[in-house]
């Protein structure tokens, strides 16, 4: 099996289309800014990594890495950074040229892009990389045949190469609920809220409600909040605490 990487269009120069989705990977109004607004903001980072020795970040769609790396910036800013572990899911890895231009217009990221880049040889199934000190483990293909093969430190399997602590933050950034409902299925949210701790937090940038009610019937509470550039609405949420992981 080989991977596909993405057909895609750039948009005001650098920002990437994937032809087969008609959506765009990130925000025109500022990648950057969305995924800080969106995301960690969404998810209560930096804030919540103080105090933490170690912390787990799983995201759907690792696209361009945006996400990823924007993360690591913030980490870099701490002087109590945890040692952070990144799950995420691809099924169209881009190739290197793909990121080195999609990147490229984030200058400030420059030098972790480069150190994603370097070790970026994306192969299907599990990949498991190290990113300026970070764990990246990166499911190449169907994140929802792929998610069923996670598996949680401290359960009967948890000892397994690739296992991880349970998921503190999800980034959920499939493309457009519309164009990739895949992405939103309510049994994938599901086995997402199942590797997720008590308490554990999500942010996505979409409000569609269908997507609310997968959430919410996945074992999310969920609330509006105010999008980034213009978007009236984005959706946080977190799992209940139950004291069950
Ligand atoms: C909006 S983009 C993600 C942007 C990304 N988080 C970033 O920081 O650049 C959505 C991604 O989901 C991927 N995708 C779509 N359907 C998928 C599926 N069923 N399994 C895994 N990835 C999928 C797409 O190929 C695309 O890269």
């Amino acid at each position: 099996m080989t991977t596909k990487a993405p057909d895609l269009d750039w948009l005001d120069g650098d920002v990437p289309r994937a032809h087969g989705f008609d959506d765009t990977y990130f925000s025109r109004a500022g990648g950057q800014e969305e995924t800080r607004h969106v995301f960690l903001k969404g998810n209560g980072l930096p804030e919540r990594l103080h105090g933490r020795d170690t912390f787990t970040i799983a995201e759907l769609g690792f696209g361009t890495g945006l996400n990823f790396l924007t993360t690591l910036a913030a980490l870099r800013t701490m002087s109590d950074a945890p040692a952070l572990t990144f799950l995420s899911f691809e099924l169209y890895p881009m190739t290197a040229d793909q990121l080195r231009r999609a990147l490229g217009a984030f200058p400030e990221l420059s030098e972790l892009a480069q150190d994603l880049i370097a070790v970026w040889q994306p192969e299907p199934g599990w990949n498991r990389l190290n990113v300026a000190g970070a764990r990246l483990l990166i499911g190449i293909g169907d994140a929802r045949e792929l998610i069923p093969e996670v598996r949680l430190q401290g359960s009967e399997r948890g000892a397994e190469e690739g296992s991880i602590a349970p998921v503190d933050a999800w980034y959920l950034d499939g493309f457009s609920p519309a164009k990739n409902p895949d992405l939103w299925h309510e049994d994938l949210l599901k086995t997402a809220a199942d590797l997720t701790a008590p308490g554990g937090t999500l942010a996505t940038y979409t409000a569609a409600g269908w997507v609310r009610r997968n959430l919410q019937a996945a074992g999310f509470t969920i609330e509006k909040t105010s999008g980034f550039a213009g978007k009236r609405e984005m959706v946080v949420g977190h799992k209940l605490d139950t004291g069950e992981p």
